[in-house]
């Protein structure tokens, strides 16, 4: 379809829904129909709500380029992000920080993550194609934000390493559909539970916070759904086939300096073997593929999928 066709029919969407709470919208009611009893992230219900009031395709957002879906790239396993930019962040960090009374060092950026497009719109709008993506989106061919659509792209046609699956989606319920899927779970069944970070939008600004409480995430299997630099949200999804190959915990931080509370979900990788050697975490936590756990904080609006371990 050409790029303005798409306008059209976004445009003249946008005037019925225009005005809405995210609570109304068709993302929310799939989301509470397939994961009964999980409340939307806040993060998330804001990327939808930014994706009905100010769609990408009338305002284009330049946000591609922005630190903080940048970040969230760096999780992944193939991640090749620059270890002096992620060491900042303080996101990836050993098993042994995570305990009561413990300090770490934090600064996440503020949100500047791409809008969630509702999943009729989502549909129709280039994704594989990088001169459409421009095309439509009106990037500039060289410009830092056309090298991150081309680097997303590759990202999402690289083959899974091995005994991972993988996807990437261009709609909230998409990726909903497909992290229940490598979890083997129906819809609606109740036996997932999916959650995100609780970051407020300012980001968290760089200073020490005090661990208050791990929680440990009991788990029959996870996958996750990290968003990608990209005109409109992108989510990279993945799942480990290998069981308890990692631990989820919920971590609750107190800003030493401001007394805020957060609370982070973080995940830890027992088996790294298969990783990027260049991957940045091993440099920062000075480990390498198949050495000691490497544990990372979920970044804003990036989703977790818990099928539970033991639900009676
Ligand atoms: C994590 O813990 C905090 C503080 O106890 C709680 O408010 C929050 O709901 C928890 N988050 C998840 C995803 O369990
Ligand atoms: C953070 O949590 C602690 C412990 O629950 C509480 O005493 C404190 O008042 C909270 N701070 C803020 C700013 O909410």
């Amino acid at each position: 379809m050409h790029p303005s066709t798409i306008l059209m029919i976004v445009v003249a969407t946008s005037a019925v829904v225009r005005g809405h709470p995210a609570a109304n919208t068709a993302a929310s009611q799939f989301w509470e129909q397939t994961l009964p009893g999980t409340p939307m992230p806040n993060s998330i219900a804001d990327l939808v709500q930014k994706g009905t009031d100010h769609s990408p395709l009338v305002e284009p957002q330049h946000s591609a380029a922005s630190p903080s879906s940048s970040i969230s790239a760096c999780t992944l396993f193939d991640s090749t992000c620059d270890a002096q930019m992620v060491a900042e962040t303080g996101i990836f960090f050993h098993q042994a920080q995570l305990h009561p009374g413990n300090t770490m060092t934090l600064s996440f950026p503020a949100e500047a993550e791409p809008a969630i497009l509702p999943q009729h719109i989502a549909e129709k709008v280039p994704f594989g194609n990088i001169d459409d993506v421009l095309a439509t989106f009106k990037i500039p061919a060289g410009s830092v934000e056309a090298a991150q659509v081309r680097d997303t792209l590759s990202r999402c046609q690289a083959p899974p390493i091995a005994g991972e699956v993988k996807s990437c989606t261009t709609s909230l319920e998409a990726a909903v559909q497909s992290a229940m899927r490598m979890l083997g779970a129906a819809a609606g069944g109740g036996e997932v539970w999916a959650a995100a970070s609780e970051i407020p939008r300012a980001g968290l600004p760089r200073q020490p916070y005090s661990v208050r409480a791990v929680t440990p995430i009991l788990q029959a299997g996870y996958a996750s759904c990290h968003t990608m630099p990209f005109p409109y949200a992108v989510f990279h999804c993945h799942h480990m086939a290998r069981p308890m190959g990692y631990w989820a915990y919920n971590v609750s931080l107190t800003g030493r300096q401001e007394g805020s509370n957060v609370s982070l979900l973080a995940f830890c990788h027992l088996h790294t073997a298969n990783w990027n050697p260049a991957h940045p975490a091993f440099e920062v936590l000075h480990t390498s593929p198949g050495g000691s756990p490497v544990c990372h904080f979920m970044p804003y609006a990036n989703l977790a999928f818990v099928k539970l371990a033991n639900r009676a």
